[in-house]
């Protein structure tokens, strides 16, 4: 096993590394944790793919590393997860372009936005964390199949600790909404989207990944006003007192270790933080994942809803 931990950083997980040539496609990959993990991995060689619904922030993305690195191989995909359209549309183009795709980290995400829809009208969080990329996946999968490494990553969050997922009132029409628990619930789908994933995929050599990437400040805190990111700060700090914010190559860190690591080879179906694998812990505000995170009849319950959801089957 590795000595990472807390502060290992994404260049220290892909050192000595080689991941040259290796076709990473990236969902929210303009700014933040993705955009990190995608610098990290064209550093080392892979060609990148910078999903993102704003061409302008791409481009502003694909500048910024190639800044660093004028060789870096990074391409953009405009892909909008609140617009089933956009996902299809996304995906037709993506299978036009590339052959394959060894690597697919489902990295976007919003946080306690204000009770907003999507284009098909789903709640906002729930809708683009989990549905757009149910749909995403989908598109993709007979890439990722020809793929060599054929891993897929969910950005999940310590924030599923919050409530295990709605799946009788997902888009809060007939509960009062929060924003809060409509972020944790959409964060426990994304882990339960991996243990489906995992279930399905497994025997074809296709394994995926939760993630809980730390407390890094990005763009993510965008929907908050000042005094609702001190209560926050204030409460994490009180759950957890040895909290400390993580930079973002420090954050982006589990991500680029959970689609890269050799160690955990074909043990998908699992939620990692901190470059390790977490343990199950329903009591802990700390870490470890919540077994209703891991629920595989909850895992089934919420595959048959996403599926109902955009409309199509997506199953081996
Ligand atoms: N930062 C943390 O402390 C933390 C903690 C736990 C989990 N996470 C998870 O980590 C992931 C990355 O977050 P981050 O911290 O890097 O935040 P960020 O800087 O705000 O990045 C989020 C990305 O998601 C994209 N996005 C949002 N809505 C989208 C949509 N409808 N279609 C396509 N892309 C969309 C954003 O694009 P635009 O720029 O166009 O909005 C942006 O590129 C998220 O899934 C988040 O839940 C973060």
């Amino acid at each position: 096993m590795s000595n990472f931990g807390e502060t290992t950083t994404t260049d220290e997980v892909l050192e000595g590394m080689d991941i040259s040539g290796k076709r990473v496609f990236i969902t929210g990959g303009n700014s933040g944790l993705g955009l990190e993990t995608g610098r990290a991995m064209a550093a080392r060689g892979a060609h990148v793919i910078l999903a993102g619904r704003d061409q302008a922030k791409l481009d502003e993305a694909v500048a910024s590393i190639e800044s660093e690195n004028p060789d870096a191989i990074v391409e953009t995909i405009i892909c909008d997860l609140g617009s089933l359209d956009s996902v299809r549309h996304c995906g037709e183009t993506a299978r036009n372009r590339f052959e394959s795709i060894d690597i697919l980290i489902n990295n976007a995400g919003v946080m306690a936005c204000p009770k907003m829809q999507t284009a098909d009208g789903f709640e906002m969080q729930f809708g683009t964390n989990h549905v757009g990329h149910f749909l995403l996946t989908k598109e993709l999968m007979p890439l990722i199949g020809k793929g060599r490494d054929k891993r897929i990553v969910n950005l999940s969050s310590r924030g599923h600790h919050i409530a295990p997922a709605n799946l009788d009132d997902p888009n809060f029409e007939h509960t009062d909404y929060d924003p809060w628990l409509s972020y944790g619930q959409s964060k426990t789908a994304n882990i339960l989207f991996t243990v489906g994933l995992e279930d399905r995929f497994a025997d074809k050599g296709i394994h995926a990944y939760a993630v809980h990437p730390g407390g890094i400040q990005t763009n993510l805190g965008r929907h908050m006003t000042e005094e609702e990111s001190a209560a926050l700060v204030k409460r994490v700090t009180e759950n957890d007192p040895d909290f400390s914010w993580k930079t973002i190559p420090q954050g982006a860190a589990t991500q680029t270790w959970a689609a890269t690591a050799p160690e955990i080879e074909g043990k998908g179906g699992v939620y990692c933080e901190d470059c390790h694998i977490a343990e199950i812990d329903d009591e802990s505000s700390k870490g470890g994942v919540r077994s209703y995170a891991l629920d595989k009849g909850n895992a089934d319950r919420l595959w048959a809803l996403s599926e109902q959801l955009v409309g199509e089957r997506f199953a081996a």
